[in-house]
């Protein structure tokens, strides 16, 4: 899988697009819970996860829906939260990395946010979450080509992000910092 070879790439920010928010998608372990939390408070929006909202929602964590529902269950719960963003304002959002992952949901956010795809390679991936259990996904014999089989299923969808970043050999605070700086470009230049 190839690496963008810019750290960040204006990918399509469409003129005239409504832009309150800012979304990021991406792999699991991109860290966009982090990111998404210093990207708020720089830019004084309210963070929400979309993660935490499931689980608010359905009363129990996401390994437990995933355990006793089904994957299947927890991507409707996805594309119900999905459709509460439209409302929202001022808003950064973290989504799971299965969001990103598919056209429908890419649509839905690009009618309310700059829609910001935080990057890594496979094997930084998996440096970043081996030592996690909180990852359904992941609960696998072999995690690492589960990893990579995902994320050539997802690639075609991340990269229709607005924008990538490489947040491969940047600090939390350097790709958040990029973030605001891309969002205030995009609502500029729109
Ligand atoms: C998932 C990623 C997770 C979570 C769920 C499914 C995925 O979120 O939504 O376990 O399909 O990649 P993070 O990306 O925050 O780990």
């Amino acid at each position: 899988m190839r690496l963008p070879t810019r750290s960040a790439l204006i990918l399509s920010v469409s003129e005239c697009r409504k832009i309150e928010n800012v979304a990021l998608i991406g792999f699991m372990g991109t860290g966009k819970s982090s990111v998404g939390r210093l990207a708020a408070e720089l830019l004084q929006f309210t963070f929400v996860d979309t993660d935490e909202m499931i689980e608010t929602s359905a009363g129990k964590s996401v390994f437990k829906i995933f355990e006793e529902d089904g994957e299947s269950v927890f991507r409707k719960y996805e594309r119900r939260i999905l459709a509460d963003l439209q409302s929202l304002k001022r808003t950064v959002i973290s989504t799971g990395g299965g969001v990103g992952g598919n056209e429908a949901n890419l649509t839905s956010l690009k009618q309310h946010a700059l829609v910001v795809c935080l990057w890594a390679s496979p094997q930084i991936i998996w440096n970043r979450v081996r030592t996690q259990t909180h990852r359904p996904l992941l609960q696998t014999p072999d995690p690492k080509a589960k990893i990579h089989e995902l994320l050539v299923q997802r690639e075609p969808f991340y990269r229709q992000a607005d924008i990538l970043v490489n947040t491969e050999v940047r600090s939390v605070r350097e790709v958040a910092q990029h973030v605001v700086h891309e969002f205030h470009f995009a609502i500029q230049h729109r």
